[in-house]
């Protein structure tokens, strides 16, 4: 999508929105199906937390793709778009048996990573396949919030608890169709890749009945130009042969599956926000928009990066400035970086806005959420509405009738 392209979008749904470039995520979901071309059986299944708008998950069906789920919800919006429950693998964490049993009723594919529920569900549901969760203890992630494969972290099941895991599945006679594994997000090196999926693989030969291997996802995507990303075809290329040496060594074709957010979606996004303010301090030049971490909370939450380009003046004389959001706690986007020129009223651009940002919002301040659009064959299609007064209030009871208001003193005279 080009400048004019975004600022005709933000002319026509207004501002803030979030716009998607279908192209883009279909040219991303092509790369890495054809780095494991070299494989005879591979699933993407797309992380829905990074974007979960149906229509977006209608145009990942319309690619192939699968689902990876982290919630009941989660499982309906993909019933929803179209997909099959065996097209949907649930991955959650801590959640409670029951909301196993009504996903597993739903007929998708379940995927444990604690041995309490592992041991519960299988003495319940011994005929229907489960895939287990492991935790290679790996180190691997872009920072502390999203490394989850560590020794210390809350997901999957220690390998060293391998002995323990056996003896349910030998007790409740349960089937494990799968194993899978997801060491973190913005994972720079692939080595990490291929010494967690070594791990995996020893895991893999306790189980003989396996149809596919999960090796999760965290690739890295540039948040800008020339920044570092991990290198797919290199990975594709390497992985790939390891795992079908795997297969030969374990004596048939298992699914390579990968359960991919931000590689799909975190490029085809561009949130458009307009300055209301430039306000010149002693030090700084704040650049104020009509969003904030309600919007866009990756930079407060992670210190995420997210590049900010001023769509309304692309030639105008680079300056420095902050640009923060308009909620009533700092909400720094980014801290004295250099922009073209800036005007109240230009429309900011922030890239990488596909993943992680729209699922993330709130309605903090009271604001509303902002629209989404998707960008395809070069039209601008609204996939979501902006929010009004009624969503905010449409769950709230007002009890009108228990309060009566009462004046302060001062007012009161
Ligand atoms: C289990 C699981 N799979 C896949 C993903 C997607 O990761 P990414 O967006 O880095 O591709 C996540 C992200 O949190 C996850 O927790």
């Amino acid at each position: 999508m080009n400048h004019s392209d975004l600022l005709q979008v933000a002319k026509e749904f207004g501002d803030p929105v979030y716009v998607y470039d279908a192209n883009k995520i279909s040219s991303q979901f092509n790369r890495l199906t054809n780095a494991f071309s070299g494989v005879p059986k591979l699933r993407l299944n797309y992380a829905v937390k990074a974007l979960s708008n149906i229509s977006i998950l209608r145009l990942m069906q319309s690619m192939g793709s699968g689902l990876d789920t982290v919630s009941l919800q989660e499982v309906r919006l993909g019933l929803m778009a179209g997909f099959a429950p065996e097209d949907i693998i649930f991955t959650p964490n801590g959640v409670s048996l029951e909301e196993i049993e009504e996903a597993s009723a739903l007929g998708v594919q379940i995927n444990i990573d604690n041995l309490s529920i592992l041991e519960q569900f299988g003495s319940r549901h011994p005929k229907v396949p489960v895939c287990i969760r492991i935790n290679p203890h790996v180190m691997a992630g872009g920072n502390t919030k999203i490394s989850v494969g560590h020794i210390d972290s809350k997901f999957g099941i220690s390998i060293h608890q391998i002995p323990h895991l056996l003896r349910i599945v030998e007790l409740t006679k349960m089937n494990i169709n799968g194993i899978h594994m997801h060491t973190g997000s913005d994972i720079l090196d692939i080595e990490v890749f291929l010494y967690a999926s070594e791990i995996l693989f020893e895991t893999a030969k306790h189980f003989p009945d396996l149809e596919f291997i999960d090796f999760g996802s965290g690739f890295k995507v540039p948040y800008k130009a020339g920044d570092i990303q991990t290198n797919i075809e290199e990975l594709g290329e390497k992985l790939g042969k390891r795992f079908n040496d795997f297969c030969d060594e374990y004596g048939r074709d298992l699914t390579l599956a990968f359960e991919p957010g931000k590689f799909l979606v975190s490029e085809a996004g561009y949130f458009l926000a307009k300055v209301n303010v430039v306000k010149q301090t002693t030090s700084t030049v704040f650049a104020s928009v009509d969003s904030g971490f309600n919007h866009l909370i990756r930079p407060m939450l992670y210190g995420a990066t997210h590049e900010i380009i001023n769509i309304s003046n692309p030639e105008g004389k680079e300056r420095f400035y902050s640009v923060v959001g308009y909620i009533c706690e700092t909400d720094t986007f980014a801290n004295n970086k250099r922009i073209n020129e800036i005007s109240e009223g230009d429309i900011l651009c922030f890239r990488n806005a596909g993943a992680y940002c729209f699922t993330m919002a709130s309605n903090y301040n009271s604001r509303f959420r902002p629209p989404e659009v998707l960008w395809y064959n070069g039209k601008a299609i609204l996939i979501r509405e902006r929010e009004t007064f009624e969503d905010l209030t449409r769950n709230q009871r007002d009890v009108k009738d228990l309060f009566q208001p009462k004046k302060q003193k001062a007012e009161a005279k």
